[in-house]
């Protein structure tokens, strides 16, 4: 066999590891309980660095290490992730030679990806689209929290249900509403932060974790809606914070675009239902709706519905009898929805194929020359 020197014995010390480029090959190396051994650096999740990854010990009492990206581990010893998974890093055969420490030319073991037979998060990846030339799906999405055992009536809320049996009976639309609160779902932990291939779609996290609460967002919002209205309360001035939990995780859908060139929100809208005790509907909307841009969504005209009844009504337990029983919400929440529906049945006939996005791509990023 064939080896090939990689550095020196002295610069691995024992309880150390990190990757080893030689020409083409870049090799992880680990020093642990006495012994060196080599893995192939790139994690076959998504080619996460080994090398900088966390060492852990299992309760087979053996040493992994977890990939720095998103956790899949690997035996240090013999490459196989851990019990109940097929799966399996390259591994190198180790000597010492002279001091230096090197490394078989070839690996002794081949990675192994195991198929997943029952891949959960298939229609995912596969973009598996429900909407149809002819589907009217409305999506609602309720942002405002609650405690589930002591619920109170929420103006945000009230509306957006409305809004959806109107969809529903004027229209025929399919509706559909989510609970922000209802779901239990991971903050966006922030994997493009490590490198742009970090971020994947699927989610990152819904790849670590199938019954992770956004695959329902993700479902409903890229592969079922025609539609989206989206609730929120004014907190503090802006959307409530449920909001922007979920609209940190749907980086993973803007970022298909600038790492992948790839549009996955076409030819759909939103419109948006804002309510406060006190004032900033046109601030958030602004938010929303600068957010909602970047995604690919379209706009109807007069895109928002708001409710406030200004700075000096701390009287907030009138705040939803008035808001129920108020003529201008009932009339506006019809308009809304008329409005939404008619865009969506326009915006259905164009093609989308082609659509292009005027935003940052990561092929242009640091270029100096344009
Ligand atoms: S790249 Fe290693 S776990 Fe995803």
């Amino acid at each position: 066999m064939q080896y090939i020197p990689l550095i020196p014995l002295s610069d691995l010390p024992e309880n150390t590891h990190k990757s080893v480029k030689q020409g083409s090959k870049s090799i992880a190396l680990f020093h642990y309980e006495g012994i060196i051994s080599a893995l192939d650096h790139a994690c076959i999740h998504k080619g996460g660095d080994l090398g900088e990854g966390f060492i852990q010990i299992l309760d087979d009492r053996e040493r992994y290490v977890a990939c720095p990206w998103h956790g899949w581990q690997y035996n240090l010893k013999t490459g196989k992730a851990p019990d109940g998974y097929k799966d399996r890093q390259a591994i190198y055969d180790v000597i010492v030679r002279d001091g230096m420490i090197c490394v078989s030319e070839k690996p002794v073991t081949d990675a192994f990806r195991s198929e997943h037979e029952s891949d959960p998060l298939a229609d995912l990846r596969s973009l598996n689209y429900q909407t149809t030339a002819t589907s009217l799906n409305v999506l609602g999405i309720s942002t405002t929290n609650m405690n589930r055992d002591l619920p109170r009536p929420s103006t945000s809320e009230t509306a957006l249900q409305s809004a959806l049996d109107i969809a529903a009976s004027k229209f025929g639309a399919q509706t559909k509403m989510i609970k922000l609160r209802e779901l239990n779902f991971r903050h966006c932990e922030g994997y493009y932060s490590r490198h742009e291939k970090a971020c994947t779609w699927p989610c990152s996290i819904s790849e670590m974790d199938a019954n992770d609460g956004m695959n329902e967002i993700y479902r409903s919002l890229v592969l079922w809606a025609d539609a989206v209205i989206l609730a929120t309360p004014i907190r503090w001035g802006n959307a409530s914070s449920l909001y922007y939990k979920m609209a940190e995780r749907l980086n993973t859908v803007q970022n298909q675009i600038t790492i992948h060139d790839k549009v996955l929100i076409k030819n759909k809208a939103v419109s948006l239902i804002i309510t406060g005790g006190q004032d900033n509907i046109q601030g958030v909307a602004g938010q929303l709706n600068s957010f909602f841009a970047d995604l690919g969504f379209s706009f109807p005209p007069f895109n928002y519905l708001g409710w406030s009844r200004g700075w000096i009504a701390e009287d907030m337990e009138n705040n939803y009898t008035r808001f129920f029983k108020n003529r201008y919400v009932k009339r506006s929440v019809v308009d809304l929805v008329t409005n939404t529906v008619k865009l969506v049945q326009q915006i259905k006939q164009m093609d989308a194929s082609q659509l292009q996005a005027p935003k940052p791509k990561i092929s242009e990023a640091g270029s100096l020359s344009e």
